[in-house]
């Protein structure tokens, strides 16, 4: 369909890599001042079905695409973003809040995904293994070839619009995987950018579609067949529906958390505490913390002086509008977000919790908020926060940091500042959870490692080459009869 027969319907989505609009206007406003930033349409149920039939129809010929036809179109989609970064980082603050400092950083990323993808593409060969480690299998090879396990469905949320959406369609692609990709229904408009690009190359038609959808409308995508790989990063709760919904599919969830970080007993140097408590500072209130390892829990070694410190570096962010470069903190999703964290904060302060700083709601934009004093059953230390707020407590030894850690229904990354490399090797083994930083807060993600996590934060690993393991199955193929 082109995408210029509709003037007035705002931006396109994509049904099998063809430009389409539907029926239900979307429009798409600023969680900063509330103007419109851009329209677009929900897909009708005629659209799924064809996104979906031609995932499933071109699947075949797409696990047939030499890697060079593969790599050239991520890469190709690598350079496009890169070529467009301030255009789409000014976006993703337009539809998302998010300070265009923090989205310059998320279009960046996304370039280097497209990029690794482009690589790992190249590089994705399966494996030999000898069979004549017996005597039965003498003179036998088995080449181990990883195969597609079909069309992906990738359901991606609001807090990055485009680099979520990047780590489960560009390794779709690199395998040689139709995707079809549901944005989060608050912040379509880069996903539809990045579809556009991806319109741009020579895949075959079929290979991706992007359809806004309400949630309540996904259902029927997870249920269908035709998709036997979902790829959903969320809420816990949508994520166990998603699991009861589709047992006999390949589901991987990415949940999300209460990322802690443990400051040890040897960090107690003023430039190590000053590098700690900016590193906290940070990352506890980027993206209005709204990410899943921003960091929540703080757990400080008895007598480090952190707390006075990490008082005046929340102090000192810059909040206000996200289309400043300078601002650091800029609004949530909505003002609904802001007022369930508001919540949350009163709660805890009901139960005896200390407002260090911050603490007072405004519109959608929620203050870097530091607690201390915060019961162990308080929502604000005990579930997700999603939300620029900092618990403080004091532990008695590392060991004790440990334990407290690993006391979360959570397990995704944990930061832990030491300089001794026997409590980092410690933390590794101890800490239930699907990373471990040293010397540095949980926050931190390069896009081409593992990122997952146990326990409530789901299933399953993103990071390019581990996406493309679970994307893909190994299909064995031996060999009789031959020399080795
Ligand atoms: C997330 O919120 O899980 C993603 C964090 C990131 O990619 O940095």
């Amino acid at each position: 369909m082109d995408a210029t027969a509709f003037p007035g319907a705002g931006t396109p989505f994509y049904v099998a890599g063809a430009a389409a609009h539907g029926a239900g206007e979307v429009t798409v406003t600023s969680p900063w001042d509330g103007r419109t930033v851009g329209r677009t349409t929900w897909a009708g149920d005629d659209q799924i079905e064809a996104a979906v039939a031609a995932a499933a129809g071109v699947a075949e010929e797409a696990a047939a695409l030499p890697a060079h036809v593969r790599a050239a179109a991520l890469d190709h989609v690598s350079r496009r973003l890169a070529e467009r970064r301030q255009e789409i980082a000014e976006l993703i603050t337009a539809e998302n809040g998010k300070p265009v400092k923090w989205a310059l950083v998320e279009a960046d990323r996304a370039v280097s995904v497209f990029r690794w993808a482009a690589e790992e593409a190249r590089r994705f060969a399966g494996g030999l293994q000898r069979l004549d480690t017996d005597p039965g299998g003498a003179g036998r090879i088995a080449v181990v070839k990883r195969v597609p396990r079909g069309p992906v469905l990738g359901i991606s949320p609001f807090n990055f619009p485009l680099n979520l959406v990047a780590h489960k369609v560009a390794p779709a692609l690199a395998v040689g995987a139709p995707i079809v990709l549901k944005p989060a229904p608050a912040t379509p408009l880069t996903a539809l950018l990045l579809g556009s690009i991806l319109a741009e190359t020579a895949l075959p038609a079929g290979m991706f579609s992007v359809l806004p959808l309400p949630n309540d409308r996904a259902a029927g995508l997870v249920a269908d067949p035709r998709l036997p790989v979902v790829s959903f990063t969320g809420s816990g709760p949508v994520g166990a529906q998603i699991r009861r919904a589709a047992p006999e599919k390949h589901v991987t969830l990415e949940l999300g958390g209460n990322a802690a970080v443990l400051v040890c007993g040897d960090y107690g140097g003023d430039d190590d505490l000053d590098w700690a408590a900016g590193r906290i500072a940070t990352f506890g209130t980027y993206q209005a913390g709204q990410s899943c390892i921003a960091v929540q829990r703080v757990y400080v070694h008895r007598g480090l002086d952190l707390l006075s410190r990490l008082t005046r570096e929340m102090e000192a962010l810059r909040t206000g509008d996200p289309a400043d470069p300078s601002v650091e903190v800029g609004p949530m999703i909505n003002e609904e977000a802001a007022r369930r964290v508001e919540s949350w904060v009163d709660e805890a302060v009901a139960a005896g919790a200390t407002v260090v700083t911050g603490g007072k709601r405004d519109g959608a934009t929620y203050p870097p908020t530091l607690l201390t004093g915060v019961p162990a059953g308080a929502k604000v230390v005990a579930e997700e926060v999603f939300g620029p707020v900092v618990v403080v407590s004091e532990v008695p030894s590392d060991e004790a940091g440990f334990t407290a850690i690993n006391d979360s229904a959570y397990g995704l990354q944990a930061g832990v500042f030491t300089h001794d490399i026997r409590t980092a090797f410690a933390a590794h083994r101890r800490l239930q959870v699907g990373g471990v930083i040293v010397g540095d807060v949980p926050s931190y993600r390069a896009d081409q490692m593992p990122y997952g996590g146990v326990k409530g934060s789901g299933v399953g690993r993103e990071g390019i080459a581990s996406a493309m393991e679970d994307y893909t199955e190994p299909r064995v193929m031996v060999v009789a009869g031959v020399e080795l």
